[in-house]
C-alpha cells in the first residue's frame, strides 16, 4: 500500500473523533454522505465528480501521479488541476511539491465538481446545502487569500464553463430597453487571455486585468482593477447582467431590472460568497492603442534619502498623471540584485496612456519630461533611463507586458489604497510610509484608480466596489514570501506585513484596501475592504443564504463560523 493510502487512512480515523453538530460535516462525522451517496450525487453529474489526488504528488516520485515535467512554479499547472491553488498557503503545505515534505491530500477538497454546466454547478450547491458539507469555488487558484480552497470540502471547479459571444447592443433580461453598447457575454471559466484574445478579434477590448491567467469569476466579483480604469472605472463597474446559482441551487438572471440584490452583491462583494457566477454580460469598448513610457530611476549607493525623495516625488506627481487617464505598474525595488555580490536600488515602472492614439507619444513626453528633468537635477546621484513604446492594440500591449511573477510559494499580500488627499499632501509623512512598507523589500504603487473610478456609473445606481477605490489613485502592494510548513515563520511573516501595511493605514485611516489582493489578516477588513457597502451586503448575505451554504474568509457575512483545525464551527 502507498504512503499515501496509508496516511489517507489514518486521517479519516482521526476525523471519526470530530462529531460536533455545530459543524460543517467532514469525513467519517455524522452526516457525511456515504460511499454510495457520492456514487449517485455523480451520476446526477454526468460523471464529473472528482476525488482530487494532492498536486503536489506530481512532483514526488513514489506517488502514482509522479510527473517530473511538472512545473509547480507557473500558474498554467495550478490553473489546469481541479485543486491546485497558485498559494501554497491556500492547502496549509500539506503537499508540497518537495520530497523533503510529506504529501496528503488533508489541507485540499475532499470532492470537486468538474462543472461544465450551470446544471452541473446548481447540483453542487445544492448537494453541499442537503449535506452539511463546507463549499468553496475555484477558478483558476489565482487567489491570494486562499478563498479558493478548504478542506473536507466539495469545490465546484468553475475553469470548464467555457464560452465568449459578443453583441452589439446588448438587450438585459426583462428590461424594457436595450442598453445602446456592444458587451460580450462571458462563461465564469475564461481567463483574461482569452477575453482579450477573443476581444481583440472583434478590435474590441475589456476593461479587463494585467494577470494572464486570472479568471473572470474572481476578478469581477472582487472589482477587478484594469490599465483603462482611469477611463472607464472598474471591472465590475462594467458588469450589465450576469447569470448565478444562488445558494439554493436556482439559476437566475441578475440586472438592474431583477434580481438586483445579487446584482450588486456580485459587483465587488467578494467571490465565493452569494453564490456562483455562471456567465458575466460585460461592457466592450473599441480597442486602444497603447503608449508606454518604461522608466528606471537607480541609484548604485543603495536606498539613500535621495532615492527615496524621489521616489516620494513621483507619487506626488501620480494626482497630474491620473488627470491625463495616465494608468502605470512601478515597482519600487530598494535590493535588486545585478551580480552574486552586488545589488542596486531601483524603480521599475510602465506608465501607459490609451487615448492618444498608435504612435503618439507626445502626450506622455509632455507629462513625463519634466518628471525626469526635476529628477534629474534635483537628485544628481540617481541614474534615469527611459523609452517608449507603442502598441496598436490592447491585446499586443497585454501580451508584452502581462504580469510574469512566479506561483507555488507561501506568501502574503499587503495592500491599501491612497488618495490624491495623500499623495498631494504631506511629503514626509509619504516618504515614512514608503520607507516602512518596503523595509528593504520590493513593492508596487500601481497608478489605477483616477476619474474613471470615481465617476463610474454602475448600471442600477450602484454596486459593491469599495468607496475607497472611488477616491484612490494608487493602489500599493506588498508581498512576502515565507517558509512552509513552520507556524513560527508564518506568524513572523503575518506580523511584518501587518506592521508594513500599519504605516499605510497610519497614513491613509480612512481608506481602505483592495480585497483581491490584501492582507488575509487585515485588522477590520469588513470596514477595510468594503466600508460604508459592507452593511448592505452583510444584510443581503444574511437573506440569500441564511444557512451559510458558502463560506470563506475574509468573505461578507462570515462572522458566525470559525476553522477549528480541518473543521468549520458555528463561533
Ligand atoms: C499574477 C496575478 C495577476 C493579477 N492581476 C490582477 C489585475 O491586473 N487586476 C486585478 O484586479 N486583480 C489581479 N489579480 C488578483 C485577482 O483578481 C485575484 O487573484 C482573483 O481572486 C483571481 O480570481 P480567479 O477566479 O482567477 O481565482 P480563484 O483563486 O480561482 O478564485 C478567487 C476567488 O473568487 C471566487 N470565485 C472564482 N470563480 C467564481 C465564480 N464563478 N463565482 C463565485 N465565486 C468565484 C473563489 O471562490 C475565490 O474566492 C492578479 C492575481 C495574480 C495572481
Ligand atoms: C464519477 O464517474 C466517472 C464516470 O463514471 C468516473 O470516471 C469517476 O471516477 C467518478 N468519480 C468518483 C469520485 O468516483
Ligand atoms: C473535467 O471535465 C472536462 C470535460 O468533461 C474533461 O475534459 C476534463 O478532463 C475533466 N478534468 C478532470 C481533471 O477530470
Ligand atoms: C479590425 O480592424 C482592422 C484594421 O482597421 C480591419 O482591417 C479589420 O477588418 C477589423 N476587424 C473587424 C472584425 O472588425
Ligand atoms: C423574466 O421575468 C419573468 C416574470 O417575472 C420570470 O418568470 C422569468 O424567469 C424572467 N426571465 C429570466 C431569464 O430571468
Ligand atoms: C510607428 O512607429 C514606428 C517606429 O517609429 C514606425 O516604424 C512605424 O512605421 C510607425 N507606424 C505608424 C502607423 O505610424
Ligand atoms: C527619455 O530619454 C531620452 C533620451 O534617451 C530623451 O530624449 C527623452 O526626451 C526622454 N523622455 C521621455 C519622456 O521619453
Ligand atoms: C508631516 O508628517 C510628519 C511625519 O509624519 C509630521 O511630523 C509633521 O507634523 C507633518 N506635517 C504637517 C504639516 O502636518
Ligand atoms: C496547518 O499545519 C500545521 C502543521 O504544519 C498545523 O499545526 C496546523 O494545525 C494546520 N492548520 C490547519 C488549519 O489545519
Ligand atoms: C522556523 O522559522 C523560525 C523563524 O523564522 C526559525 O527560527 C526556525 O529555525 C524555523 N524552523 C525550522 C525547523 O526550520
Amino acid at each position: 500500500m502507498s504512503p499515501f493510502l496509508v496516511f489517507f487512512g489514518l486521517v479519516v480515523l482521526h476525523f471519526s473523533i470530530f462529531v460536533n453538530a455545530g459543524c460543517k460535516s467532514t469525513p467519517g462525522s455524522d452526516g457525511w454522505p456515504t460511499d454510495e451517496q457520492w456514487a449517485v450525487f455523480n451520476e446526477t453529474l454526468g460523471g464529473q465528480l472528482i476525488k482530487p489526488t494532492p498536486p503536489g504528488a506530481v512532483c514526488h516520485p513514489d506517488q502514482p501521479t509522479y510527473n517530473s515535467a511538472a512545473d509547480w512554479s507557473t500558474f498554467p499547472f495550478h490553473r489546469n488541476d481541479p485543486v491546485s491553488t497558485a498559494a501554497n498557503n491556500a492547502n496549509n503545505d500539506t503537499c508540497l511539491p518537495d520530497t523533503e515534505y510529506t504529501c496528503s491530500p488533508l489541507g485540499y477538497p475532499a470532492y470537486v465538481v468538474n462543472a461544465t454546466t450551470a446544471e452541473h454547478v446548481a447540483a453542487g450547491v445544492i448537494f453541499a446545502g442537503l449535506n452539511n458539507i463546507r463549499l468553496v469555488v475555484k477558478a483558476t487558484g489565482h487567489d491570494y487569500l486562499g478563498r479558493n480552497s478548504a478542506p473536507n470540502a466539495l469545490s465546484i471547479w468553475t475553469r470548464n464553463l467555457q464560452g465568449i459571444t459578443f453583441d452589439d447592443s446588448f438587450q438585459p433580461t426583462n428590461c424594457s430597453s436595450a442598453i445602446v453598447a456592444s458587451a460580450l457575454t462571458t462563461a465564469a471559466g475564461q481567463t483574461m487571455a482569452e477575453l482579450y484574445k477573443a476581444s481583440d478579434a472583434n478590435n474590441l477590448t475589456i476593461v479587463g486585468g494585467m494577470g494572464e491567467g486570472v479568471g473572470i469569476g474572481g476578478y469581477i466579483t472582487g472589482s477587478g482593477h484594469s490599465p483603462l480604469s482611469t477611463s472607464y472605472g472598474m471591472a465590475a463597474d462594467n458588469l450589465l447582467e450576469l447569470t448565478l446559482a444562488t445558494p439554493s441551487g436556482d439559476i437566475i438572471t441578475a440586472n438592474e431590472c431583477q434580481n438586483t440584490d445579487y446584482f450588486y452583491a456580485f459587483r465587488g462583494g467578494g467571490g465565493g460568497t452569494f453564490g456562483v457566477l455562471l456567465t458575466a454580460t460585460i461592457k466592450t469598448y473599441p480597442t486602444p492603442a497603447i503608449n508606454m513610457i518604461t522608466l528606471t530611476v537607480s541609484s548604485y549607493t543603495g536606498p539613500t534619502d535621495d532615492y527615496w525623495s524621489a521616489m516620494t516625488y513621483i507619487l506626488t506627481q501620480f494626482p497630474t498623471l491620473s488627470d491625463s487617464y495616465i494608468s502605470g505598474y512601478p515597482y519600487l525595488i530598494p535590493t535588486y540584485p545585478v551580480s552574486a555580490t552586488a545589488s542596486i536600488s531601483t524603480y521599475s515602472a510602465r506608465f501607459l496612456d490609451h487615448l492618444s492614439g498608435f504612435n503618439d507619444t507626445s502626450k506622455i513626453s509632455a507629462l513625463f519630461d519634466p518628471i525626469i528633468s526635476h529628477i534629474t537635477t534635483t537628485w544628481p546621484s540617481l541614474t534615469i533611463s527611459n523609452s517608449t513604446t507603442s502598441y496598436p492594440n490592447m491585446y499586443l500591449n497585454f501580451l508584452a507586458n502581462y504580469d510574469t511573477s512566479a506561483a507555488g510559494t507561501d506568501k502574503f499580500i499587503g495592500s491599501r489604497l491612497l488618495g490624491a488627499d495623500v499623495l498631494s499632501g504631506n511629503t514626509t509623512a509619504l516618504n515614512t510610509a514608503l520607507r516602512g512598507v518596503s523595509q528593504g523589500a520590493e513593492f508596487g504603487t500601481f497608478l489605477l484608480g483616477g476619474q474613471g473610478v470615481a465617476d463610474a456609473q454602475p448600471r442600477g445606481g450602484s454596486d459593491a466596489v469599495n468607496p475607497a477605490w472611488r477616491s484612490a489613485l494608487a493602489h500599493v502592494v506588498a508581498d512576502l514570501s515565507f517558509a512552509p510548513q513552520n507556524e513560527t515563520a508564518k506568524e513572523e511573516a503575518s506580523a511584518l506585513m501587518d506592521n508594513k501595511v500599519q504605516y499605510l493605514r497610519d497614513l491613509a485611516p480612512d481608506s481602505g484596501a483592495y480585497i483581491n489582493e490584501a492582507f488575509i489578516n487585515e485588522p477590520s477588513w469588513q470596514t477595510a475592504f468594503w466600508g460604508s457597502n459592507y452593511a448592505q451586503l452583510a444584510q443581503i448575505k444574511k437573506s440569500v443564504d441564511l444557512n451559510d451554504v458558502f463560506w470563506c474568509h475574509p468573505c461578507v457575512g462570515n462572522e458566525g463560523w470559525e476553522e477549528v483545525g480541518d473543521s468549520l464551527c458555528t463561533v
